[in-house]
């Protein structure tokens, strides 16, 4: 036991303050970047952090709120700043995220607008599976349009194919590894026939696109975007995500599914911050029923800790920084493939956007063996990963859906590039901890697995 002595004197915020500067120098002693010597294993992403994220981390666990708090707050306050949006709300996942934006607009406060089940919803099979999860599960039918290569997103020439008038009320994709997708053509399709747009940003934060002459960050153009804060993303949490959004409905829908279902917007542990606690009458309850427990929705419980949002605001200080190194990274990269453009297709980003790239997407031209590639580069210590699903229809999660095809899900035209991901594509990573000697390895390696 450590000698109380270390306290002697020192009030409780003093004591906190010499606390959290110890974990602080404990972490630059214990926790210093190991340096890359040829051999060691090449990560496709990872944690990226500093004294800063482990001081905070401390200081949130010694005043042992635990659950959301003030951190949570300062978070959302600067997260929604930092995007340029009126309201985010923070939660345990992106899946999490994606979820609750589905979820948010099946909501009855949504009226005639609401999604209900059967109605479709636009999206790929080319990504990741919780992107899609949520409108199965809801009984709403995805609709899957194919992508482009190299972009690796939705093919927005094919939206008016899939569209179904009656039926089609959303468009609910992700920026693919970072590059946004044709945000110009997928909102106005989405203005054209009035349909919700959800913008999956777990993997593009910092992306930026030019939209109508103005330069806006990808998620803030939908009605909802979401966000992952999971370690491999373009800044973490441990676990965490948010939803976020500029419509003052839709945030209280995406509250009140976070947080139990509840019509009252109370923070965890404040009481009647309305005043009136007891005065409505609300469903079928008698008249001053507690407010406090009244249910506007089936609702969740999705939130935070505080610590993770303490590591949160630590790393938010620096997300600009790391989305410069990820597009240095992505750029380092690709001249150091280019010459292989004869037998790999690389990444090239959208139109009108400045990608904050998530990883770095190659595709096997025909005669390269995908399988034998990715073998050799693992065998070379090179972390390499699939485009996720790659056809996410192809997956066991979908074989007692496919024989309902049309009831569950229907494919708009065919998923021929989807198809040819799934085959033969996978990504390395381009995350901040990279240096250009890991780089110069995995382009070597690519290089050497290609020969013979
Ligand atoms: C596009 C996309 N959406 C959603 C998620 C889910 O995020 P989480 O792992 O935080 O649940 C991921 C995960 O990497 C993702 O890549």
């Amino acid at each position: 036991m450590m000698d109380k002595a270390f306290f002697e004197g020192l009030s409780e915020e003093e004591a906190r303050k010499k606390i959290t500067e110890l974990a602080g120098d404990y972490c630059e002693l214990y926790h210093k970047r190991k340096e890359y010597k040829p051999g060691d294993h090449i990560s496709y992403g990872g944690r990226f952090y500093d004294r800063r994220e482990m001081e905070n981390l401390v200081d949130s666990s010694l005043e042992f709120w635990l659950t959301a708090g003030r951190y949570v707050q300062e978070f959302e306050k600067k997260f929604a700043a930092w995007l340029g949006v009126k309201f985010c709300s923070t939660v345990n996942s992106g899946s999490s995220a994606n979820l609750l934006a589905f979820m948010a607009l099946t909501s009855p406060l949504l009226k005639e607008r609401a999604i209900k089940p059967g109605d479709e919803v636009i999206t790929v099979a080319a990504g990741f599976p919780t992107t899609v999860s949520p409108i199965v599960q809801y009984g709403a039918v995805p609709v899957f349009v194919d992508v482009t290569i190299p972009g690796y997103n939705i093919d927005a020439a094919k939206l008016e194919e899939a569209y179904s008038e009656g039926k089609t009320r959303a468009v609910m994709i992700a920026h693919t590894l970072g590059n946004p997708f044709d945000l110009s053509a997928v909102s106005a399709f989405c203005e054209k026939h009035g349909l919700w747009l959800v913008e999956d940003n777990c993997d593009a934060l910092g992306s930026e696109y030019i939209l109508n002459g103005k330069k806006v960050k990808t998620g803030t153009v939908g009605h909802i975007g979401t966000s992952s804060f999971y370690p491999p993303h373009h800044m973490t949490m441990g676990e965490g995500g948010a939803v976020y959004t500029d419509d003052p409905l839709l945030h209280r829908i995406v509250r009140s599914l976070r947080d139990w279902g509840r019509d009252c917007v109370c923070e965890p542990g404040q009481d009647n911050r309305c005043g009136h606690r007891y005065d409505g009458q609300y469903g079928q309850l008698p008249a001053g029923y507690d407010h406090k427990y009244v249910y506007s929705h089936l609702g969740y419980n999705l939130k935070i800790t505080d610590m993770q949002a303490a590591v949160g605001v630590a790393q938010l200080e620096k997300i600009d920084s790391f989305t410069a190194l990820r597009r240095e990274h992505h750029a380092y990269l690709y001249e150091g493939l280019a010459d292989l453009s004869d037998k790999l297709v690389l990444p090239v980003a959208t139109a009108n956007a400045d990608p904050s790239w998530f990883g770095f997407m190659i595709c096997c031209r025909d005669g390269v063996d995908r399988t034998r590639l990715v073998r050799h580069l693992e065998d070379a210590g090179v972390q390499t990963r699939m485009l996720f699903s790659g056809n996410l229809i192809k997956h066991p999660c979908f074989d007692h859906l496919r024989d309902a095809q049309g009831d569950k899900y229907r494919v708009a035209g065919s998923l021929e590039n989807t198809d040819r991901i799934m085959q033969s594509g996978f990504w390395i990573g381009v995350y901040p901890g990279m240096t250009r000697s890991m780089m110069d390895v995995m382009i070597e390696e690519i290089h050497k697995g290609l020969q013979g």
